[in-house]
C-alpha cells in the first residue's frame, strides 16, 4: 500500500522566482527553464515535447546558460572572497564530452581528468594541458606516459605511481621537471553516501596522512620533479559547510609543514563536493556561500601561520553541471496493481541514469506536456530494463498522463552519461545543447550498429 497520498503539488512549483539570479545547485530545473501558454516546458528557449520529436528520447537537454551561469560564479566567488590567485576547474567525471570541457574552458575554468579516456576527451576539444589537472588512484604506466607527454599537471595518489614517474622521466628526460601535487586523505568525515566519501582516514584515495613526513621527504630527494603543491577531495553531494571549513585548515597545516622543509609548494586544490538539490526538500549553500567558506577558511589559515597566500583552485563536478541538464523519456506502458502502486514506464532507465539503483538517489519529476496540470498522482516511474530494481523514481505526485506523453527528471547533468551504459544494449541516449531557442546536438544517439562495433566473431 502507497502511503503517500496524492499532494495538490503544481508543477511551476519547480520554478523559482527570478532564478537567473540564483546558485544553479539550488534549483531543480535548469535556469533558462519556463512553461509555455500551452502548458509545455521550455528550456533554453526550446520546447521540450518538440526536441523529443525532433532527437528521439531518451534525450539529455543540457542548459548553456545554467552551465555558464555556473563557471560564472565559481570563479566570480573565488576572485571575489580570495586575493590570491585561483583557478576553478572542472571535474570532467561529471559528465566528460568534448563539447561540454569547450563550454566550461571558454568560460575560463580548467579540467580535472581521472582517466587518459578523459584526458584525451580533453585535448581532442583542444583544451590547453596548462589547465589539465590528471588525477585518478592506480594511473597506468601509459597514463602517466600520456600526462607526462602532454604536460598536464599529475596529481600523485601513491607510492607506486611516485616510483614509476621517476622511473619514467629517467627514461624520457623531459625538457622541463613535470608538475606534480600530492594528494593527501584529510581524515575528515562528511555526511553523504559511503560510496561518495573520500575524506575519511578508510578511503583508497591519497595517501595516508600519517606518512605525510615521508612523502615530503620523497619529494624533498627528487628535484626532477616540479613540486607544485597538495590536493584533497572529501568527498560529493555535500550539504554541510563545516567539513570544506576544516578542510582548509588541514590543508594549510600541510603546506606549512612542506614550506619548513624548503619545499617550494605554492598550491592548493581543495577539490569539489558540493552537494545540488535533486528534490524540493534539499537545501544546499549556494556556490558563494560554499566559495566565499573555502576562501576565507584558507586566507585566514594563511595569515595564522604568515604563509604567502597559494595558488588556491577547486573542482566542482556536480554542483557545476548537474542542475543545467534535464532528461527527457516518452512514456509507455502503465500498469495499476489496485491498493498498491502504478508503474509508468519510461524508454529508458537505469542505463541511461544508473544513480537510483547505485545510491538509492531521489529525483524530481514532471510530465513535459502537462505543466499546467495539478500533480494529482502517486505513480513509480519505472525504466525499460530486466532487472526490478530498474526504478528512476519512486512514489512522485505527477498529474494524470498517458503513453506518449514526455517525462522529465530534473538535475540530470551529474555521473549521468558519465555512468550510463549500455545494459540489456541499449543505445545510450543524444544530448543535446541548447540556449535562445536553439538546439545543438553534442552527443549523438548511439544506433544499433554502434553497440555491435567492437564485437568480433572467434577464428
Ligand atoms: N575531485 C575529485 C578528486 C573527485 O574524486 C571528485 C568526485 C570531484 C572532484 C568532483 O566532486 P563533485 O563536485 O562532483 O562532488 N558517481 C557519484 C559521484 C562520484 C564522485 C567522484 N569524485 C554519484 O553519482 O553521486
Amino acid at each position: 500500500m502507497v502511503s503517500i497520498q496524492p499532494a495538490d503539488i503544481h508543477p511551476t512549483s519547480f520554478l523559482q522566482p527570478s532564478a537567473l539570479d540564483c546558485s544553479p545547485n539550488q534549483q531543480l530545473l535548469p535556469l533558462s527553464a519556463q512553461i509555455e501558454a500551452n502548458g509545455h516546458l521550455q528550456v533554453g528557449g526550446c520546447d521540450v515535447p518538440q526536441l523529443v520529436e525532433q532527437y528521439g528520447s531518451p534525450l539529455y537537454i543540457v542548459d548553456e546558460q545554467t552551465v555558464r551561469g555556473a563557471c560564472q560564479q565559481y570563479r566570480q566567488a573565488f576572485q571575489r572572497y580570495y586575493p590570491g590567485s585561483s583557478q576553478v576547474l572542472y571535474a570532467s567525471k561529471a559528465w566528460s564530452c568534448m563539447a561540454l570541457c569547450a563550454l566550461v574552458v571558454s568560460e575560463e575554468l580548467g579540467l580535472d581528468v581521472v582517466s587518459g579516456g578523459e584526458l584525451y576527451t580533453a585535448l581532442q576539444a583542444d583544451v590547453d594541458p596548462a589547465v589539465i589537472y590528471f588525477h585518478g588512484n592506480n594511473k597506468s604506466v601509459a597514463e602517466l606516459e600520456m600526462a607526462l607527454t602532454t604536460g598536464c599537471t599529475l596529481i600523485a595518489d601513491n607510492w607506486l605511481e611516485l616510483e614509476r614517474l621517476v622511473e619514467l622521466i629517467a627514461i624520457t628526460q623531459p625538457k622541463t621537471p613535470p608538475r606534480v601535487m600530492l594528494r593527501l586523505t584529510p581524515g575528515i568525515e562528511c555526511h553523504t553516501h559511503e560510496y561518495i566519501r573520500t575524506g575519511h582516514l578508510d578511503s583508497k584515495f591519497g595517501f595516508d596522512p600519517q606518512q605525510i613526513d615521508q612523502v615530503l621527504a620523497f619529494a624533498q630527494h627528487h628535484p626532477q620533479i616540479n613540486w607544485v603543491g597538495l590536493h584533497a577531495h572529501i568527498g560529493s553531494q555535500i550539504f554541510e559547510l563545516q567539513p570544506h571549513q576544516d578542510l582548509t585548515q588541514v590543508m594549510v597545516e600541510w603546506l606549512t609543514k612542506a614550506q619548513s622543509l624548503g619545499l617550494p609548494m605554492s598550491e592548493l586544490n581543495i577539490g569539489g563536493g558540493l552537494g545540488m538539490r535533486y528534490v524540493e526538500s534539499d537545501d544546499p549553500p549556494s556556490i558563494d556561500e560554499w566559495s566565499e567558506v573555502i576562501c576565507t577558511g584558507i586566507l585566514q589559515a594563511c595569515q595564522t601561520a604568515k604563509l604567502p597566500l597559494p595558488k588556491l583552485l577547486c573542482e566542482p563536478g556536480r554542483s557545476l553541471i548537474g542542475p543545467a541538464c534535464v532528461t527527457a523519456y516518452t512514456m509507455g506502458a502503465q500498469k495499476h496493481i489496485p491498493d498498491i502502486r502504478t508503474y509508468l514506464a519510461v524508454d529508458g532507465g537505469m542505463s541511461d541514469n544508473p544513480r537510483p539503483i547505485t545510491y538509492q538517489s531521489i529525483y524530481s519529476a514532471a510530465v513535459a506536456n502537462c505543466m499546467d496540470k495539478a500533480a494529482t498522482e502517486i505513480v513509480t516511474i519505472a525504466g525499460k530494463h530486466c532487472e526490478s530494481g530498474d526504478i528512476l523514481l519512486k512514489d512522485v505526485a505527477l498529474p494524470p498522463s498517458q503513453p506518449g506523453d514526455v517525462l522529465v527528471i530534473m538535475g540530470t547533468g551529474a555521473y549521468n552519461y558519465s555512468m550510463a551504459s549500455n545494459y540489456n544494449r541499449l543505445p545510450r541516449p543524444a544530448a543535446v545543447l541548447v540556449y535562445d531557442g536553439d538546439a545543438n546536438l553534442i552527443l549523438r544517439r548511439e544506433t544499433y550498429q554502434d553497440l555491435i562495433r567492437q564485437d568480433c566473431f572467434p577464428r
